[in-house]
């Protein structure tokens, strides 16, 4: 490892108690790694701003910091245990390279504000693209509400209940990832609030320019308090993982209703091939592996949820805990967005059985009808209901799904979906 930021003269460093530290602290930096040279950037203008360093200086430090994130792109560099951390590595960098210079970048920040910045923009891009995954789950299940309109059975309680169609499971699923695609933005508009510039918790004896670094980094206001902002850490990641979470709940039932669909038993969906696996000892089997990994990252989620919580019983001001929120956080969105990812073009290439659908629909799952029509010409509900439960198949005898459902007027049901207003708040999205 090169040497250490804070290395005193005199003291000896233990190699194992350091690689306790550091953890795969060195390894997750990388994903922030981008991110952690942006705000380097705008720290080192800001710097500039209020003569810190000089504009020489200031251009030198940002040329050196972008060489060095297009070398990491192209892994030319590579950010590996020959360093304490991501941090670490951008400082020794500059100074390898600059000298003075770059042993002037760190003036006015700490570890703790620059690992903030680095964290609050990475969510800030994840959960941008998790409200953009969601609006194509929305938008494909409004397609195919408006083009697939056939009668499939509706469960309660997965007893067969009433006439439904594969227009009402789709524009169910439309709303769903609308209201999440909504979450996301609302989980980002709370979290899109500047930490750079409150150093390790408590500010600085320095004017830092913090409009300045707030406004080149992108971020819609400047969070305020330097211990707030330690304390945000690991809240924020919380509610990004609400937002997640409420996703991939939803998912998590909608490949319920696939595992469900695709069994021979009900029979009512075919995947898409590449959807599936083979098994490797039964010849027959097409296994569908992909919706059942779906499912499973709700797991993922959730546990990085109860990490994050966990790590949290903490006082107020930075704490070395709070690292263990890059593992958990990183874990948790990678399982959820890769599961998520998948969705739009599965829910566009899944195929419905019509046939199969029709023939599990059965003449008692008229009876709401044939009571609330009763209801309709004047008799009492609960004297309708009782005179169909006794009728019992009788009741529906003649009737067919396609009837059913034109007369399935209340708002938001079959004869009604209402995909307008949802198109609506999609639209309201971009
Ligand atoms: N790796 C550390 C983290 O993620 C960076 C901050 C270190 N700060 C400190 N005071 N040791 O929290």
């Amino acid at each position: 490892m090169s040497d250490l930021l804070w290395q005193k003269p005199g003291v000896e460093i233990d190699q194992r108690i350091m690689r306790f530290l550091a953890g795969d602290d060195v390894v997750l930096d990388r994903e922030f790694f981008l991110f952690d040279i942006e705000a380097s950037k705008a720290h080192v203008e800001g710097l500039a701003r209020i003569g810190i360093v000089t504009a020489q200086e200031s251009a030198d430090l940002v040329r050196e910091l972008e060489q060095l994130g297009a070398d990491f792109r192209s892994a030319a560099f590579v950010l590996d245990d020959r360093f304490e951390d991501g941090h670490s590595a951008i400082e020794a960098r500059l100074i390898e390279r600059l000298g003075d210079a770059g042993r002037k970048v760190h003036s006015g920040r700490s570890r703790n504000d620059q690992v903030l910045v680095a964290s609050r923009l990475w969510l800030k891009a994840k959960l941008l693209e998790l409200s953009s995954i969601c609006a194509a789950v929305a938008n494909i299940c409004i397609y195919r509400a408006e083009h697939d309109v056939l009668p499939m059975p509706g469960y309660t309680h997965l007893q067969r209940a009433v006439v439904s169609s594969t227009a009402m499971w789709f524009a169910a699923f439309a709303e769903a990832f609308i209201d999440n695609a909504w979450r996301a933005r609302q989980a980002l508009a709370l979290i899109d609030a500047n930490p750079l510039g409150t150093a390790a918790g408590y500010g600085v004896n320095l004017p830092l320019d913090r409009e300045y670094t707030t406004r080149k980094l992108g971020f819609a206001r400047m969070q305020v308090s330097p211990i707030y902002a330690q304390l945000s850490r690991g809240k924020f990641e919380l509610a990004a993982l609400d937002a997640l979470g409420a996703a991939v709940l939803d998912l998590r039932r909608l490949a319920w209703d696939l595992s469900l669909f695709t069994t021979a038993e009900f029979a009512f969906v075919r995947l898409p091939a590449p959807y599936t696996t083979g098994s490797s000892i039964m010849p027959n089997k097409r296994n569908p592996d992909v919706i059942e990994l779906m499912r499973a990252s709700y797991a993922s989620v959730a546990a990085a949820r109860t990490e994050i919580e966990q790590l949290l019983s903490l006082p107020s001001g930075y704490q070395r805990d709070l690292q263990g929120s890059k593992g958990a956080i990183f874990h948790g969105f990678h399982r959820g967005l890769d599961a998520l990812a998948l969705l739009p073009d599965l829910l566009a290439k899944m195929e419905w059985d019509a046939p199969r659908m029709r023939a599990a629909i059965e003449p008692a799952m008229y009876a709401t009808d044939v009571a609330i029509e009763a209801a309709i010409a004047g008799v009492p509900f609960r004297d309708a209901y009782r005179a169909a439960a006794e009728a019992a198949n009788a009741a529906g005898e003649g009737r067919t799904p396609e009837a059913s459902l034109a007369a399935r007027v209340s708002p938001g049901s079959a004869a009604d979906l209402r995909l307008g207003a949802l198109r609506a708040r999609l639209a309201g999205l971009s």
